[in-house]
């Protein structure tokens, strides 16, 4: 892989903010100034990473990640707090989660150090598309690709980690409540597959049943089970939780379902608030007869659901936004982005 380079200069504008229209924000590309890019040495030791402006890379033909997917990746934020200062959320948790996914597609990975090194460095140098305070917030993408020329069926002989930033608002606009298809024909991860790792070729196979429910008029896709074809999975770009009385329940990590950040910061703070919280097999009739759905990630933070359709049978969750999946949002943003107090030590201060 080459990148442009040259002579950085971080403080290339002293603009304090970039000029965006902040109140339009949604998820989409919005190119910034800089990208990290660290190569992997034959040895497979990273060792050096560095800035460089933002732009197009260039891959040999045979490269792993293109040929046989050889790639992860992760997603971040950086919040700009009241104060001016900015903070990262749980990035350690994304450090230890691409270790793992490097360990299942036979990557060699940063170490946690270089890699939270790495997304300090990518947001200060681009810290001018840090959104001003409850605008949203600059999202972070880091990767971990195969760039290495191979033919035959093997892991790549070279590897990049590469970190792209993107000011980014709401992925649902408005953070409108979903009406979800299930789908009982397609499957998004198998036993003992990489459904558990953010395997980039997790994503692109969610997006032919996306569009057949988009054009049904849903917003998006809930995946079953590949074995059973009857246990709640995940939906295309977050896990979800039902809610039940006083119980909240979300499948269980068992390989098929991404163990997501957000998801995790979930379980830790309905336990605080009182609620029960059960990890375990969730029958997709389990979902016709709860009070209350809603979805979580990184990209989606804690998004209502508003009906699930499965097999021609429909549930509307009647519960709206004042309901857990509002008092969540609002504490995971509240500490994302410093309006309440973090007694957690999730959140990292640059
Ligand atoms: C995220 O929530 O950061 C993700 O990686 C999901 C992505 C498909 C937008």
């Amino acid at each position: 892989l080459q990148t442009s380079s040259g002579p950085i200069n971080t403080a290339d504008s002293n603009e304090e903010y970039a000029r965006v229209n902040w109140d339009e924000l949604g998820f989409g590309v919005i190119p910034t100034d800089f990208m990290y890019v660290m190569k992997c040495s034959k040895e497979g030791d990273f060792l050096h990473g560095n800035l460089t402006p933002y732009g197009n890379i260039e891959l040999s033909p045979s490269a792993g990640v293109l040929n046989y997917g050889q790639g992860l990746f992760e997603g971040l934020k950086a919040y700009r707090r009241e104060d001016g200062g900015i903070q990262l959320f749980r990035v350690d948790q994304n450090a230890l989660r691409m270790k793992m996914g490097a360990e299942r597609l036979c990557m060699p990975s940063p170490s946690v150090d270089q890699f939270i090194h790495a997304v300090k460095q990518t947001v200060l140098a681009n810290k001018r598309w840090v959104p001003p305070p409850g605008k949203g917030a600059l999202y972070l993408r880091p990767m971990l690709l195969g760039t290495g020329a191979v033919l035959g069926l093997a892991p790549a002989p070279e590897y990049t980690f590469l970190i792209f930033a993107a000011p980014v608002g709401n992925y649902h606009k408005d953070q409108a409540a979903l009406n979800l298809y299930v789908e009982d024909k397609l499957h998004r991860a198998i036993p003992g597959g990489t459904g558990g790792v953010k395997s980039i070729t997790n994503y692109s196979p969610v997006f032919l049943p996306q569009s057949h429910a988009k054009a049904k008029g849903f917003s998006d896709v809930l995946f079953l089970d590949s074995v059973n074809g009857k246990y709640v999975e995940e939906i295309t770009a977050c896990n979800i939780f039902i809610v039940k009385d006083n119980v909240l329940s979300t499948p269980a990590i068992q390989g098929t379902i991404l163990p997501g950040i957000t998801r995790n910061s979930v379980i830790e703070l309905a336990t605080s608030f009182g609620y029960q919280v059960e990890e375990r097999l969730i029958p997709v009739e389990d979902l016709l007869e709860a009070d209350e759905a809603f979805c979580t990630g990184t990209a989606v933070i804690v998004n209502p659901i508003g009906s699930i359709s499965y097999q021609g049978k429909r549930v509307e969750y009647r519960r709206g936004k004042g309901a857990l999946a509002q008092k969540l949002y609002e504490a995971v943003v509240g500490i994302q982005t410093g309006l309440v107090e973090d007694n957690k030590g999730w959140t990292l201060q640059l």
